[in-house]
Formats: structure tokens, C-alpha cells, sequence
């Protein structure tokens, strides 16, 4: 099915199930343990080996030779496949930096050896043993100190943008506000490590691992070993937790493929928690100057942006300046983005990668020429706001509420309250509110999906969809219920499976709209087998209850399946509605904090989203999203930072007591409100994403709460106690 032409009335309108606040379908396997993560597929009739990896001490140049006759001599050890025995291994369409195999290394913990053996323990102890020799060469580490350096990126990911004089326009700008902001480099530290099993029979590998994108990891794991795709069954059913930094093949699959050949078993890779900073993705740090200049009545006439970032050679910019194209009217405008050479670990997509660091300067740069134009901040977006997208005026927004958003906030979190910086008190706290705008552009996916009938009338479905602690089974059954009109309890969710067909997988935000329309279009499928099993006509046919009308027949669903079942299959894919009209989500983050007068540490006290996000699948699901998103916000505002060490090129804190996220005690309240919609351009299912839009602004609008409290302003995340110090007024 093409979707092509805005969605009339159809099926999903009922909302008798999607939309429905249903928790998850899969919430009793995981809260009892018996959903099996990649690193669980305890079948020991496979008779499992252990593999650990060995990550390259230095950052770059060349490993000269590996001497592993320690580690092979150690108890229990089966077998040690280094990088210089596989040889030079082509390299992943999706990964920048390769993953294993040659001489050369491009970052600091790239994996150089595997050492397998019976046991975990045996493995861990051997791989300290192998011995290394380098030939290291210097690299580049510090982008504060390469930005002179940064070139103009591929052209793919358009680096720069203008429209009218902004120079001219910035000059003559009666209020101007020109400042640099600062976001570090981000690790995606999800829960679960990145973990496969390999298993080898003859020529054919299946594998067990933690993937967002199965297809793609399919592709590239096929790519980098040198064989046939159709030979790899890959199966990844359940997540814990991925934030893009699993939408790439990684080196544990690599691993995992090449200890079982050599060890001639099954063999099991994880990552430990320390080579996950260095060995796998994070997200690049930038550095940001935003120029806005406005006429006194707060209307904006001029808008640039600039941001620098830094990857390894063949890598890409962070897309900071995104959202600064599409959110904000004004005239005379530009964007750029400049790209150095760092030789730190590959930089990569992080959840609402661009827009989530670019908005954490943008929306302290909204913050501060309101505050210039002793505008409150909500008038100042709402006298900005614009219907169109402000580079392309012939092209509007399919759906936009950014007002709705910023108004029923303001209402609901008491924005009336707020006073100037520093004025309001509780003993040693000081207390402040603060705002930002949400943005991130909806994208859709060809997504593919079966769906079958069964004589009894229960409904599965199957598709490589993945669940990444999202929320996509849920999504699934309650599309294919409604379609089929069945209840939710009669769909069986199949996900993560290669053999499956192709889906959008779980990124971009995109994951939820395009895999339930991949569903809609198969049910539509199944639905037409259904009508014609039956010799119903189509066109008036209802599935309700367990049954199919038509006229005045109603025959119960199994009869329509038979003995053999009904099967419909199809793929979601997409026309020009995204270029004829800019679809983006919208929301408005709103941020209480305290900040301790004396020591300068601060407390989110509470919190609250309003999102306008097109028709919202399952408004639990979807919550759980967006608060999980503004906890990831607050850790990026307050704690969340790798520490470059400049000297030899590595990430420092590389584990979760160094890279701090937030726990339960820093977040006391949060809420989340979605405004009404159903966006008729962005699929026959009316919904977007939410997944990223929820952390897009929240780490500003904590740094704007911060300025409201204090009145010092940071420009250089995360907002440590050290950088508010010495700004807070004597202790009275
Ligand atoms: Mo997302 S950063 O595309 O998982």
C-alpha cells in the first residue's frame, strides 16, 4: 500500500482499541523475568562457550602483533580469535568506524580479540592476558581545539542554509543575543549491554542479539563475515533499552560470529559495562553560536545558527541546527554546520539526534532575548510562531501547535507564579521556573507486516518490528485488533525476527507510526481475503466483534478462517506527503527547580510535557516514552557528560558510576499531557512519534529554570554545582 493522498475515515478512527490506554502486552514477561534478552537463550542442550572481548589500548595507528599463548594456556580456554587472524573484514554500510578485523585501529577499546572459553569467568581472566604491540600515531581529540580545522560536511546532510540578508538584518537589530553554548559528548548507557549468541550450523549463522534495526544489522553482520544475507537468521524479541546506540551492527555480533567458527560451538558475547563508552557509539559533543536579533516588539528578524561537532574520518556532523530551520519565523536566516576530524570512538545517533543537543542551546538563546526584550519567554515563542516552514514559505505544516502547547502548559504548571531571576526562596533554596520548546520532525519508514487468521479466530502478527522498551507490541496488537475487530487478547505479537518481513525497525521516532501502518496495510490484506473467502463485497463489510457484516449477514471471524487460516501481507510505503508538507511534533517542557543557595546543587522539583504529537496509539505507552525521555533530559542538563581525555583519546568514565544518569531521587514529579489530534498527512494511522520528541528542549528548560532561580546563566552543559558557584548571591 502507498500512502499517497491524506487519510480519509477508516477503521483505526473507532478508537475502540488504539488509543486506548492498554498496558503492555508483553508487561507480565518482562516483570517476571521470562521475556529472553540476548544474553539469556539458556539452552544448554546448545552447549554455550563464553567469549570475551580485548579492546585496543591505544586510539590510533596499528596493532604489530598479538601474542596470545598466555591466554590460550589458561584454564578453560577454547580458542582466541584476534583482528590480525580474520584479516582485513569489510566494514558495515551503517558503521563509520570498523568493527573488527586488520591492523589498524581507529579508536580507543576497538575490539582486537575474543577470547572464548567454558566459563564467563574463564574467559574474563584469559582475556587479560593477551598481549598487544601497537605502533601508535597521533590523533585529534579536543573539538574545541580542532574547530578552526572543521570543514564543510558532505553535502547530503545540508550543511548550510540562508535565506535573506541575516548579516544585515543581525546588525541592525535593535535587540540582539550572540552567544556560544557547549554540549558534551553523551553516552546512550542503556540498560541492557549490547550481547549476541552466534551459532554456526555448516555455512548458515543464527544469531540472538539486542538490535533496533534487524535488517540492517542483518545486512552488515552478513557484509562484514563475507557471506550470502540469506544466510543469517538474526532474532532480537526484546531490548533493554537502545537510544540508537543499537541501530548498528556491533562488535559483539562480530565476535560472537567468529568465536563459535573457531570454537565450534555456540558462543555468547557481551559487552561489558566499561568498553560500552569507547567500543560502541555515543553522541558527539558540539559547540554552538546562535546570533537572534528582534525588533522591540519581540518579532525575530534575524536567525543563525552555527554548531561544530566533530567524528571520525567518513562520519557525519550532529544536526544541531535542524529544528532552527523549521521552528521559529524571521525573515533573514542561516544555518551551517562545520565538521572536524576527532579520532575519539565513532559519534553517532542518540536519541533525537540533532535536535536534542540543538535545542539545548537554541531554547537557552530563546530564554535570553526574551529576557533582553523583557518579554515573558511563552509570548515571546508565541509572537515567533509560524504555519509554514519559515526556509520554504509555500510548504506548511501538515499539523502544528506549538501555541497549544506553550498555553495549556502555562495554565497547567502555574506559569503565573514565576518571578525574576533570584526573587523567590525557601530557606537554602532557590527556586525558579523555566520553559522550552519541543521540536523533532516526524519521519516515516517502509514498513512490512503479515498478518494471519486462525480457525479459531485469534489473529498474529508478524513483522522484524522491534520493541525496544517502546511499546511496539502493544501498538501492534491494538492496530491489528482494531482492523480485524477483534480484542486486544486475541492478537499474538510476533516481533524481532528476521525470517519476518521487513519493517521500519525502532529509530528516529519513527518506529511507532511507520511499523502500526506496515500492520494497517497487511490487516487491509487480510481483511480483503476475509470479504473474499466469504463472497462478502468489500466495500460494506464490517469487522466488529469477533464477526464479519455484511448487509444484513454476520458470519463469526473463524468461520472466514477455514481449517487452513487466511493470511495478508504487505508493506507500508510513502508518497510526497512529507515533502509537500512539514511534519514535526511539538511540545513545551516546563521545569520547577531549587537551587541550594550554598553549594549550588540543584533539585528538579517538578516537571511537565505537553506534547502535540498527531493521534496518540496508547497514551500509557506513549507517557512512559516521554517521561522516560524527560529523565534523559534532566541527566543531560545536570550530570550526564564523557570526559575526553585529550592526551590519549578516550572516553574516562566509562562506566555508570563516572557517567551519571539520573535515579529515581532526582526526579520527584512529572506529568505529561497530549493535546488531541490526528494528523491526517502522516499516515492512515493520524500518529507521529513521541519516543524523542519527549527529551527535545527539557535539558533547556531545566538550564532556564536554573537562571530563573539564580540568575546565573550556564552555557556549557551538563550544569554542574562548579559552574553555578561563584554566580550565586551571598549567603544572606
Ligand atoms: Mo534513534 S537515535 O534513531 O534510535
Amino acid at each position: 500500500m502507498k500512502f499517497d493522498t491524506p487519510a480519509t475515515t477508516n477503521p483505526i478512527d473507532q478508537m475502540k482499541v488504539v488509543g486506548q490506554p492498554i498496558h503492555r502486552v508483553d508487561g507480565e514477561l518482562k516483570t517476571t523475568g521470562r521475556a529472553k534478552y540476548a544474553y539469556e537463550w539458556h539452552d544448554q542442550s546448545l552447549n554455550y562457550a563464553y567469549g570475551y572481548p580485548v579492546g585496543s589500548a591505544i586510539a590510533k595507528g596499528h596493532v604489530v602483533a598479538i601474542d596470545t599463548s598466555a591466554a590460550l594456556a589458561a584454564p578453560g580456554v577454547l580458542d582466541v580469535v584476534t583482528t590480525l587472524d580474520v584479516g582485513d573484514l569489510k566494514k558495515g554500510k551503517f558503521n563509520t568506524a570498523k568493527l573488527f578485523g586488520g591492523s589498524e585501529i581507529q579508536h580507543y577499546h576497538q575490539a582486537i580479540a575474543v577470547v572464548v572459553a567454558e566459563t564467563f569467568e574463564q574467559a574474563r581472566s584469559a582475556a587479560a592476558l593477551v598481549k598487544a604491540d601497537y605502533a601508535a600515531t597521533p590523533g585529534t581529540y579536543d573539538l574545541a581545539a580542532e574547530i578552526g580545522n572543521a570543514e564543510k560536511p558532505d553535502e547530503s546532510t545540508e550543511p548550510d542554509t540562508a535565506v535573506g540578508d541575516f548579516a544585515s538584518a543581525f546588525a541592525a537589530a535593535p535587540v540582539t543575543v550572540d552567544e556560544r553554548y557547549h554540549t558534551p559528548d553523551q553516552s546512550h548507557a542503556m540498560m541492557e549491554p549490547h550481547a549476541s549468541i552466534a551459532a554456526w550450523k555448516g555455512d548458515e549463522l543464527t544469531v540472538w542479539t539486542s538490535s533496533q534495526m534487524i535488517d540492517w544489522w542483518r545486512s552488515d553482520l552478513a557484509r562484514t563475515l563475507g557471506i550470502d544475507k540469506d544466510k543469517v537468521h538474526l532474532m532480537s524479541p526484546f531490548i533493554g533499552g537502545g537510544f540508537g546506540g543499537k541501530l548498528f551492527l556491533r562488535a559483539d555480533a562480530v565476535l560472537a560470529a567468529f568465536g563459535a567458527k573457531a570454537a565450534g560451538r555456540p558462543v555468547k558475547v557481551a559487552l561489558p559495562r566499561p568498553f560500552m563508552m569507547n567500543n560502541t557509539t555515543h553522541r558527539p559533543a558540539t559547540i554552538q553560536r546562535i546570533r537572534i536579533g528582534a525588533e522591540r516588539d519581540g518579532r525575530i528578524t534575524a536567525i543563525g545558527h552555527e554548531s561544530w561537532s566533530g567524528d571520525l574520518p567518513g562520519g557525519g556532523p550532529e544536526t544541531a541546527v535542524m529544528q532552527t530551520r523549521l521552528l521559529y519565523a524571521g525573515a533573514n536566516r542561516m544555518t551551517a554546520m562545520r565538521l572536524a576530524t576527532l579520532d575519539l570512538p565513532e559519534g553517532n545517533a542518540m536519541r533525537a539526534p540533532g535536535e536534542a543537543p540543538g535545542l539545548m542551546a537554541l531554547e537557552i538563546a530563546i530564554d535570553e532575548i526574551a529576557e533582553k526584550l523583557g518579554m515573558d519567554p511563552i509570548q515571546f515563542r508565541i509572537v515567533n510562531d509560524t504555519d509554514v516552514d519559515p526556509e520554504h514559505p509555500e510548504r506548511p505544516f501538515s499539523q502544528r501547535d506549538l501555541v497549544g502547547c506553550l498555553e495549556r502548559g502555562a495554565e497547567r504548571f502555574g506559569w503565573d507564579r514565576r518571578q525574576p531571576p533570584g526573587m523567590r526562596r525557601e530557606g537554602n533554596w532557590l527556586i525558579g521556573l523555566g520553559v522550552a520548546a519541543a521540536f523533532r520532525n516526524n519521519l516515516v519508514e517502509p514498513s512490512g507486516a503479515r498478518v494471519r487468521l486462525a480457525q479459531d479466530g485469534t489473529i498474529t502478527v508478524e513483522t522484524d518490528m522491534t520493541d525496544i522498551g517502546t511499546g511496539s507490541y502493544t501498538i501492534i496488537a491494538q492496530t491489528a485488533a482494531e482492523m480485524m475487530g477483534v480484542a486486544v487478547d486475541k492478537v499474538s505479537v510476533q516481533l524481532g525476527d528476521s525470517r519476518f518481513p521487513v519493517s521500519s525497525g525502532s529509530g528516529g521516532q519513527f518506529g511507532a507510526n511507520s511499523a502500526t501502518s506496515g500492520v494497517y496495510a497487511a490487516c487491509v490484506k487480510l481483511r480483503e481475503a476475509v470479504a473474499a473467502r466469504l463472497g462478502f463485497n468489500s466495500s460494506d463489510i464490517v469487522f466488529e466483534n469477533g464477526q464479519v457484516r455484511s448487509g444484513n449477514r454476520a458470519v463469526p471471524l473463524a468461520e472466514a478462517a477455514g481449517a487452513e487460516g487466511l493470511v495478508g501481507e504487505d508493506q507500508m510505503e510513502w508518497g510526497d506527503l512529507t515533502k509537500t508538507h512539514q511534519q514535526s511534533t511539538f511540545g513545551a517542557h516546563f521545569v520547577e527547580v531549587g537551587v541550594d543557595v550554598a553549594t549550588g546543587e540543584t533539585r528538579i522539583r517538578r516537571m511537565l510535557a505537553v506534547c502535540a504529537a498527531g493521534r496518540i496509539l496508547n497514551p500509557i505507552t506513549a507517557r512512559s516514552q516521554v517521561i522516560g525521555a524527560m529523565t534523559m533530559g534532566a541527566g543531560g542538563a545536570l550530570s550526564e557528560e564523557l570526559a575526553v581525555d585529550i592526551r590519549h583519546g578516550f572516553f574516562v568514565n566509562h562506566d555508570l558510576a563516572g557517567y551519571e544518569v539520573p535515579v529515581h531521587a532526582d526526579i520527584p514529579h512529572q506529568e505529561v499531557i497530549f493535546l488531541d489530534e490526528a494528523d491526517p498527512y502522516s499516515s492512515p494511522m493520524k500518529a507521529k512519534g513521541v519516543g524523542e520528541l519527549g527529551l527535545c528542549g527539557v535539558s533547556a528548560a531545566i538550564a532556564n529554570a536554573i537562571y530563573n532561580a539564580t540568575g546565573v546563566r550556564v552555557r556549557h552543559y551538563p550544569i554542574t554545582m562548579d559552574k553555578l558557584l561563584k554566580g550565586l548571591p551571598e549567603l544572606a
